[in-house]
Parts: C-alpha cells; structure tokens; sequence
C-alpha cells in the first residue's frame, strides 16, 4: 500500500485527481468507481476543473458507484444518485448509459445486487476504484464484521454511520438505516485503489486500516491485501500513523527510484 500525506484537503483532493488523469491518459475507455460523501468532493471538482479548462475527456468513461441507501428516490436530495449528477456527472461529459449507481428503490434487491455485480464484469471490471472511509474503518457501506469477500449486497448501517450521516437531513430519524452497497470482494476485484480520507475524525480508523491488522471489524484494513493501493490524507487524517516519517521518505524519494 502507497500512503501519501499531503499538507490539506485540497493538496488531497489534486493528488487524487491526478492518479485518475493517469489511469484515463493509459486507458481513455477506464472504467471507474466512485464514491460519494464529503471527502470525494474536492477530487470530483478537480476533475470537473480539468475537464473545463484542460479537455480531460470522459467521453469513453464507465462508472459504476459503490452505494445507495435504500428508500430513497433518484431525486432525493440525499441519495447518491443525486448527489453524483449534482457534483460530478453533470458537468463532464460521460454518456448517461454508461453511469450505473446502485438503485435503492429497486423491487428485488437480490436480482439487483446479481445484476450489478454481472454488469461490472461485462464491462471488463473496474480499473481505478475511488473510496472513502468512515470513521467506524468502512468502505463504500461495508460495516463492521461484514464479510472480506462479500460482494453488492444490503447491508444494515451501523450507529456510528447513522450519526456521522445525520448532519446530512434534517433528523436523525430520516437518515435510512439500510444501504445496497458493493462488497468488500468486489471492491478487492478492481485493479486499483484509490482511498481519501481528511480531517482529526479520520485518524483512528486510516491508522487502522493501514497499520492495523486486517479484520472485518475494519473493513478499510483489506486494502492491505490488495497489490495497487494508495492512500491520500491530509495531515489530520495522518495523525495516528506511527511510521509517517518512513511513508514521507518514500514519497520523497519516488522520482528517484528504478522504474519497472
Ligand atoms: P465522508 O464519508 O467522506 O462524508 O466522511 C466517508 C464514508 O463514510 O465513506
């Protein structure tokens, strides 16, 4: 695993947009994964920037997000499909078909979760997945003690989440307590990983999934198993690492080093 600190949110937030310029520069038809919540927003705006000023093209561009909370429309102001078109896809020029986001309104959860899943692989899997953490160690909405290979499936939010998730509606009770999200199997599936985290409320669980051991009780802890993982914090989300001196000596000396 690749861990890079950088100064502050934004400094976070272009790094992480740069690594997504070089998987579409390698590899214009990429097929991304993408993650919602208030860390991503800085990278989506960055991207957004470069496709306005800088004709990064996603004209070729696959996605397919990792979650949805169940119950809520397409047009709900805090449903993920929302939240994508208003701050990403709205502003770059990806082809509609080519967007798939979980449905939290779907009839057959369990056909919808097969379907996904088959979807993924017809399109060649995922090439970049972007992710965040909860401050319980989660990716996408993979609880604690969910499965290290699961794959899309519902899941049941724990306390923690409904209460960091809160500030988002109006009141507690509104916030959904079940999500359809990907699995942490089918996250392991994509060939690169690409997690964000910033800010004190972090740190606890980065330093878990990078240097603790690897268990359910933190999902983050499975990119370790991965071979192409990088992590990108802000100093604040950094502030646990006990060996942040070594991951800073290793990015220092990164344009040095013998290339493959
Ligand atoms: P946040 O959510 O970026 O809004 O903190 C992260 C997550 O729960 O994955």
């Amino acid at each position: 695993m690749e861990v890079i600190i950088q100064r502050d949110y934004e400094q976070m937030s272009k790094t992480a947009a740069q690594i997504v310029v070089e998987v579409l520069n390698a590899k214009p038809n990429a097929v991304l994964g993408m993650a919602t919540g208030s860390t991503p927003l800085g990278l989506y705006q960055e991207l957004v920037r470069l496709h306005k000023e800088e004709q990064l093209d996603f004209s070729r561009v696959t996605t397919f997000n990792l979650d949805e909370y169940v119950g809520l429309p397409v047009n709900h102001p805090q449903s993920y499909h929302y939240f994508m078109r208003e701050h990403f896809f709205k502003h770059v020029n990806i082809p509609p078909h080519n967007i798939n986001i979980p449905s939290g309104t779907t009839s057959n959860y369990p056909a919808f979760c097969e379907w996904y899943e088959e979807r993924i692989a017809e399109c060649g899997g995922i090439d970049l997945q972007i992710l965040g953490i909860g401050s319980d160690g989660h990716i996408a909405f993979n609880e604690p003690t969910s499965s290290l290979s699961s794959r899309t499936r519902l899941k049941t939010l724990s306390e923690q989440t409904i209460n960091d998730n809160a500030r988002f509606f109006d009141r507690k009770e509104d916030v959904p307590i079940y999500a359809i999200t990907m699995g942490v199997g089918t996250i392991l599936d994509a060939r690169q990983l690409l997690l964000v985290a910033s800010g004190k409320a972090k740190a606890w669980a980065i330093a878990q999934a990078v240097e603790g051991p690897v268990t359910s009780v933190v999902t983050a802890s499975a990119l370790q198993l991965h071979r192409d993982a990088t992590v990108i914090v802000d100093d604040e989300a950094a502030s646990e690492l006990t060996m942040r001196d070594y991951y800073e000596f290793i990015y220092a000396k990164k344009p040095a080093a013998p290339k493959f």
